[in-house]
């Protein structure tokens, strides 16, 4: 059963929605209004204090920190003796600090640093390649699986660090990416030669992720604590223990990560050494948001219950399989469709193993050409429906599912101007981006319904008699189109 039953139930646990149907929850979901005020009302009443200074506050709040690091882990399934949470500010900066970590690492074994990572992957993900000696980019995941065969039989991927990255889930058309690959690299690879980034940010905010079983898990989980829970703005780097070694070597240091340092007549400085994240978090701690971190939780447990996550899968799931049916079944008067779907399985089913609750599309007019996804947009913020739209940081999807060149992609940007920021929506008969719309803890079937409507009274042309061709069986007599957009 749902614990959030009814719009008017959830319009009351999310006050902030006002009328609007949001439907972009990869992006960020909402916080629940409780948690706000139960954030406000501990920081309001209790004194909490920088962790690096002496005083009782300041010794309360580094127990107070702990204690949330350890829920965190718990949260996510996670042991804290095999596993210790990095608090950085999002899922960018997670990967960054661990991939610098990994360059510095293999300088200082005087190694190259080679990272496959996945096509499906966010650009946040891609940009680690820059800082890479070798970089391969895997367009299928069977190519995954030859990399690590290749590196196992090849002597010489010792004269490299090796880093397999990859997205637990798109960004932009919600698929889940296979969970073997951490298993494989284990069982045909050596543990100091080769390690595993998963990016859980997609993946996470509407499913559990659950790391209790070591042998299974990636070494290094990036995760966005926002994109989960709406509230705090914070991100963590969990690392598996035993991995830990690359982590040692960043040569960066600053406030609150040494124990000493000398400047005057001499450079030397020494890293603390207790646990992993005294090393890796630098400066004055972000103290409230960790603080909300626990409330996080704890919200989420007495509206979703003991396992959350499970709760939520399940809920958004449901959602998003009613969402892809209901779009797949438009068609225009003329029987052609309306919706261009590039995450709805090939035969056509919804399946949430390989599924997140996101989906990736464009809309067609009856000749079958495309409507800009900027128009679908903008219509759909009239109505107060937000979603979002373009090639969402997700350049190897774009290019998969919507057939981009290299060469189409430099000319776009060379010649017509097309940028990511200020997008050309539809260039020679191709779109550059697509219509995201992504379900999320708040979401409940009235979203749903709200925007299949607003798809059907907008897009969908209907018979003179005003039928909605979508409901007709048999197509006889004359069309004419009654939509709203003006270039129908
Ligand atoms: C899969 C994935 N990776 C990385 C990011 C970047 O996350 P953040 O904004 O937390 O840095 C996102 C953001 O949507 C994402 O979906």
């Amino acid at each position: 059963m749902l614990r959030l039953p009814d719009r008017k139930s959830r319009d009351e646990l999310y006050r902030q929605l006002g009328n609007h149907i949001w439907l972009d929850n990869a992006a960020t979901t909402l916080p629940p209004s409780d948690l706000l005020k139960d954030v406000a009302s501990d920081l309001g009443s209790n004194l909490y204090a920088n962790p690096h200074s002496n005083s009782k506050p300041s010794k309360d709040t580094e127990d107070k920190i702990e204690e949330i690091r350890r829920r965190i882990l718990q949260f996510f399934g996670a042991n804290t003796e095999e596993w210790d949470v990095v608090f950085v500010a999002n899922t960018t900066a997670a990967i960054k600090l661990l991939v610098e970590c990994f360059c510095d690492y293999a300088a200082s074994k005087k190694k190259g640093f080679r990272l496959g990572y996945h096509s499906d992957s966010h650009t946040s993900l891609v940009g680690a390649r820059e800082l890479a000696t070798q970089h391969d980019c895997f367009l299928e995941d069977s190519d995954v699986d030859t990399w690590i065969e290749d590196l196992a039989r090849d002597d010489r991927s010792w004269a490299q660090l090796n880093l397999l990255a990859y997205p637990g889930q798109s960004n932009m058309t919600g698929r889940r990416l296979p969970t073997h690959w951490p298993t494989s690299v284990r069982q045909r690879c050596h543990r100091s030669n080769v390690y595993t980034l998963l990016d859980a940010a997609a993946l996470a905010s509407t499913s559990p992720l659950n790391l209790s079983d070591t042998s299974r898990s990636p070494d290094f989980v990036a995760v966005s604590i926002l994109k989960i829970f709406g509230s705090p703005h914070l991100g963590a780097l969990i690392v598996q223990k035993q991995a830990a070694e690359p982590l040692s070597a960043r040569r960066y240091f600053g406030g609150g990560t040494v124990d000493m340092v000398i400047t005057i007549g001499d450079s030397w400085h020494k890293k603390k050494s207790n646990s992993l994240h005294d090393a890796l978090e630098y400066g004055t701690l972000p103290i409230q948001d960790i603080i909300a971190v626990g409330h996080a939780i704890k919200c989420y447990e007495s509206l979703f219950g003991e396992r959350p996550m499970s709760r939520i899968a399940h809920t958004t799931s449901h959602l998003a399989k009613m969402m892809a049916d209901e779009l797949s079944r438009l068609k225009h008067a003329n029987h052609r469709p309306v919706i261009q779907s590039y995450s709805m399985l090939e035969d056509g089913i919804y399946k949430s193993q390989s599924q997140g609750p996101i989906i990736a599309f464009n809309v067609l007019r009856p000749d079958g050409s495309l409507v800009a996804y900027s128009e679908v947009e903008s219509l759909a913020e009239e109505k107060k429906i937000n979603l979002r739209t373009g090639s969402l940081c997700n350049p190897g999807g774009l290019a998969k599912s919507l057939h981009w060149g290299p060469d189409e992609l430099r000319q776009a940007y060379n010649c017509l101007g097309h940028r990511c920021s200020d997008p050309t929506p539809i260039i020679g008969n191709k779109a550059t981006g697509v219509v995201r719309v992504s379900l999320g803890a708040l979401s409940v079937e009235s979203d749903v319904t709200a925007f299949i409507d607003f798809v059907k009274k907008t897009f969908v042309t209907r018979r003179k008699d005003g039928i909605a061709q979508a409901c007709a069986q048999s197509a006889t007599g004359d069309y004419c189109l009654i939509c709203t957009v003006p270039s129908l």
